[in-house]
């Protein structure tokens, strides 16, 4: 694991999106791993803007999110698949086509599971994988004690994300609880991983995964066993890792052209 300090979310953000941008142009045809959330959110407004000045074209390129709330439509305001209109696809040039979204309405969820594992397989396989991580240590909505070699598949939601996730919908709305999510095993057959996270409320989830025991009590702390996995942090989300001082210090020792 890479772990990457920057001094704010801005910074660490321009950051993951500099490294998106730059596979896109090495490999036009890449297929990117997405994630929804707070934490990405910068990096798809600096794509957005690298698109607009003509440094990022989209238009070979296959997008597969991470996970859905079961039961919402994609129109809903607090669907991921909206998420994504609104603050991405729908200001760059992704054939729509290419974009997936587990679907949270569907029958026949097994299935449904079943053929997004295969379309991502019939696609090559992810090139990168964003990830955001929730303040239980999940990644996608892999809640503790997901197994680590866990597939696409139906998962339900803790008190703690469903109370985290309360502010993407409307007061009184209820949260769903059950989602469609990527599984620990499917995320970890992503060539590349690149984890955001950012604020004081992430810090205990951040040094659990990074400095602490695999366990699937902390489903990122899988990704030790990545490897190609960078973990880019402000300065609060690394607030409680012991040895800080040291992944400064090597990410500041690296030429510019290795420090995306
Ligand atoms: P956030 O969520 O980016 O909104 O903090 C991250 C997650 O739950 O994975």
């Amino acid at each position: 694991m890479e772990i990457i300090i920057q001094p704010d979310r801005e910074s660490a953000s321009l950051l993951a999106a500099a490294k998106i941008a730059r596979l896109v142009r090495e490999k036009p045809h890449a297929v990117l791993g997405l994630a929804t959330g707070g934490s990405p959110l910068d990096v798809y407004g600096e794509l957005v803007r690298l698109h607009r000045e003509g440094r990022a074209d989209f238009a070979y390129v296959t997008t597969f999110n991470l996970d859905e709330y079961l039961g919402l439509p994609g129109a809903h305001p607090a669907s991921y698949r909206h998420f994504m209109q609104e603050h991405l696809f729908r200001h760059i040039n992704i054939p729509s086509g290419n974009t997936h979204i587990p679907e949270g309405l569907t029958e026949d969820v097994p299935e449904a599971c079943k053929q997004y594992e295969e379309a991502i397989r019939q696609a090559g396989g992810i090139d990168l994988q964003l990830l955001g991580i929730g303040t239980d240590g999940h990644i996608g909505f892999n809640e503790p004690s997901s197994s680590l070699a866990s597939r696409t598949r139906i998962k339900s939601l803790t008190e703690q994300t469903q109370q985290d996730n309360r502010r993407f919908f409307q007061p009184g709305e209820h949260v769903p609880r059950h989602v469609i999510t990527m599984g620990v095993g499917t995320i970890m057959e992503a060539r590349e991983i690149v984890l955001l996270a950012f604020g004081a409320n992430k810090a205990e989830a951040v040094a659990a995964t990074v400095e602490g025991p695999i366990t699937a009590s902390v489903p990122a702390s899988i990704l030790q066993m990545h490897p190609a996995a960078k973990i880019i942090l402000d300065e609060e989300a690394a607030g409680e890792l012991k040895r800080a001082d040291y992944y400064r210090s090597v990410f500041a020792s690296k030429p510019a052209w290795q420090q995306i």
